[in-house]
């Protein structure tokens, strides 16, 4: 661990937060999980265009995109089957991290190969306002994105977000628009295949 940034206010940044055991630890935690619930390939309300980046969840509910819009749901949209329980890895850095009075309910499990993305939004889809989001890199260096509360068109700044590092907003940067630039291929070996596994750790329901 090195110490604590503050990206912006309520945005917090631990850079090497997960060690390489624990990181090691984490990935095995995630494989294990997606073996039951496999990556799938959502894609955009009304378009139905494919997103670049794959996904699964963990957690009683999981968050979930398709024609019919965005929503949370408690089973995973191709097997139908209740999504995996969340890494008590997780569980745990939520609880050191967030101080928050009740457990995540979804973990968003994104995976980057080298020519995905992820274009700027806010997490907006949830009815605890009150907590933070919490998220956590594995493998490939992303550069992120991040800026502005209110309009999608205000300046943003962009910070190197590598695998370990653990990020966490809330408060008045609960709803900052946040994305995914790029990755930088081959930056690390930890995920079979190559490329960058994000975790995101959220509260769905009011606590
Ligand atoms: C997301 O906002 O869903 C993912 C962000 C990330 O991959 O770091
Ligand atoms: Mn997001």
């Amino acid at each position: 661990m090195s110490g604590t940034i503050e990206l912006a206010p309520g945005m917090m940044l631990w850079p090497g937060r997960l060690d390489a055991d624990a990181q090691r630890q984490l990935l095995r935690d995630v494989l294990e999980r997606v073996a039951q619930a496999p990556f799938y390939r959502p894609t955009m309300p009304r378009t139905g265009t494919p997103f670049s980046v794959e996904m699964t969840n963990f957690g009683p509910f999981g968050w979930v995109s398709d024609r019919n819009g965005y929503r949370y749901q408690k089973h995973h949209p191709v097997t139908d089957a209740q999504w995996p329980a969340m890494p008590e890895l997780l569980l745990n850095l939520w609880g050191e991290t967030t101080a928050y009075r009740a457990p995540p309910e979804a973990c968003l499990v994104n995976l980057y190969r080298s020519d995905a993305r992820m274009g700027l939004h806010q997490d907006m889809d949830e009815d605890a306002p009150d907590a933070p989001v919490l998220s956590v890199s594995l493998g490939d260096n992303a550069l992120y994105r991040f800026g502005g509360t209110t309009k999608r068109g205000g300046p943003t700044k962009s910070v190197k977000l590598e695998s370990g590092d653990v990020l966490m907003f809330g408060g008045p940067a609960r709803f900052i628009y946040h994305g995914v630039d790029r990755i930088q291929a081959g930056s690390s070996t930890l995920v079979p295949g190559g490329g960058r596994i994000n975790l995101t750790l959220r509260r769905v329901t009011a606590a």
